[in-house]
């Protein structure tokens, strides 16, 4: 027999299950309450309230019997733990970037590259930044480029590359601000887009417009593995490659990366910095002797390392990224059929609903992205997050309160959930669209001046 395919299957889980972890479905009157304890922002519930967590993937997944018994060989050693040397060992054979400066998460290795890269004046373009990426470009007074095509934004295209970048806006930038650009980002997969991949003929292109302008490409590599299945799927001749080949033909092209480890790492915490460059390896170790750490700990304990040496490669595995991909499919099918807008093609790491075409009653004032996560919640306690104007409309954004996109993303923590799972996700949002008429916006009550998301307070208007 074959593994099943087609629209609607079941995807196959490469896996069984060895430990539970109890979830219980709060009543309606309990997610009533935890909505107005909770200042209607879903960051604020507690893990009780709630019953599926779509609110993120990142530092949720299931580690591995393997993972797990790496972690019980922690070598707690200040200096030189022999945990480092595998981890850098493993960073080596996957990226071959030689030298790799741990972090205990993503922002941290961002922390560590921009406020030494960054400075006011310059420019970084990225094909779309995330978040605290882009936090920590504007932090250290440089400014924060998109460079995205213009598929990127368009909810409804099925194109399969939604998130390479333009390529001849980059020549522009680089002509335009030369000596001003101290490094070229590109995030793969695309998050904030959406979870959508990046071409190995567009990275090239971009690699080769770097070498050009003397730009050093640097990729955000926290969901390259899921990046790298897309091209093995859809790029032409990448089909009979692994999933490790392909990423070796990705990361020869850059300069370095910064990789949070909590996605493609399959671990709960951890990240790092890796770079070609040696005086900036060292520049790097200096700061993060200051902010994280020794070098061979990185702000983690070692066994963590271990775990995440574990973690990068199992990540590499096709059957693991079938079933992977394969959940993310399945849920938009349930959905596509109901009618439910969202975001084509459904990416790698979940899907995000297209919130115009959800609730197109409420304008963007009315921040009809928290009001359909607020919905989601009240329908099925399952979380979900805002990725529009309350995400990024804190001042820093052109047109804060009409971000390009606005959507709210049902992240799929990786190896968590089952099919059955996923099909009461879909049946709770399948609920909320079809009252969707009746969906009330919302106000911010609250909101600290940076990344606001995360701590501001709502009320229904
Ligand atoms: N870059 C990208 C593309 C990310 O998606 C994230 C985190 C980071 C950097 C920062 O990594 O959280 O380890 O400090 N994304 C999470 C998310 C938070 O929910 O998408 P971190």
């Amino acid at each position: 027999m074959d593994p099943p395919a087609g629209p609607g299957h079941l995807p196959l889980e490469p896996f069984k299950t060895k430990v539970v972890e109890r979830i219980r479905l709060p009543s309606r009157e309990e997610r009533e309450a935890a909505l107005q304890r909770a200042g209607f922002n879903l960051f604020n519930l507690t893990s009780e309230e709630v019953f599926i967590d779509l609110l993120t993937d990142s530092g949720t997944a299931a580690m591995s019997d393997r993972q797990w018994a790496a972690m019980m060989v922690g070598d707690e050693t200040y200096a030189g733990s022999r945990n480092y040397a595998h981890f850098e060992a493993a960073v080596r054979e996957l990226t071959g970037f030689p030298h790799i400066v741990p972090a205990h998460q993503g922002r941290a290795a961002e922390n560590l590259l921009f406020s030494l890269l960054a400075r006011p004046g310059t420019t970084v373009p990225n094909n779309m930044h995330f978040d605290t990426t882009r936090a920590h470009v504007l932090r250290n007074g440089a400014r924060a480029a998109n460079l995205a095509g213009a598929e990127a934004y368009d909810v409804v295209s099925d194109a399969p590359f939604k998130g390479n970048m333009d390529v001849a806006r980059l020549e522009e930038l680089l002509t335009a601000e030369r000596g001003k650009v101290p490094l070229v980002m590109m995030t793969l997969t695309n998050n904030t887009g959406g979870g959508q991949p990046v071409s190995l003929a567009n990275l090239t292109e971009v690699a080769g417009v770097c070498r050009a302008h003397q730009v050093p490409l640097y990729l955000d590599m926290c969901r390259w593995a899921e990046n790298a299945y897309f091209v093995r799927e859809r790029e032409p001749g990448q089909s009979g490659r692994t999933i490790r080949e392909i990423g070796r033909s990705i990361f020869d092209l850059a300069e370095g990366a910064t990789m949070s480890a909590k996605k493609d790492g399959l671990v709960n915490i951890g990240g790092f910095v890796a770079t070609r460059d040696p005086g900036l390896a060292e520049r790097l170790r200096e700061q993060l002797i200051v902010f994280e750490g020794f070098p061979t700990y990185g702000g983690l304990a070692r066994r963590d390392l271990e775990a995440t040496a574990v973690g990068l490669l199992e990540a590499t595995d096709l059957d693991y990224l079938e079933h992977r991909i394969g959940q993310v499919r399945f849920l938009a099918d349930r959905l596509a059929a109901a009618g439910v807008p969202f975001l084509r093609p459904p990416g790698g790491h979940g899907i995000y609903l297209d919130v115009r075409r959800f609730l197109p009653h409420l304008t963007s004032a009315q921040l009809p992205g928290q009001a359909l996560a607020i919905e989601i919640y009240r329908e099925g306690a399952v979380r979900t997050v805002e990725v529009g104007a309350v995400m990024f409309g804190d001042g820093e954004t052109p047109d804060p309160m009409h971000p390009p996109l606005e959507l709210v993303r049902l992240a799929i923590p990786r190896r968590v959930y089952s099919a059955s799972h996923l099909a009461y996700v879909a049946d709770a949002v399948i609920a909320v669209w079809q009252r969707r008429a009746a969906v009330r916006g919302v106000r911010m009550t609250y909101a600290p001046e940076h990344l606001r998301h995360f701590t501001a307070h709502f009320a229904p208007v």
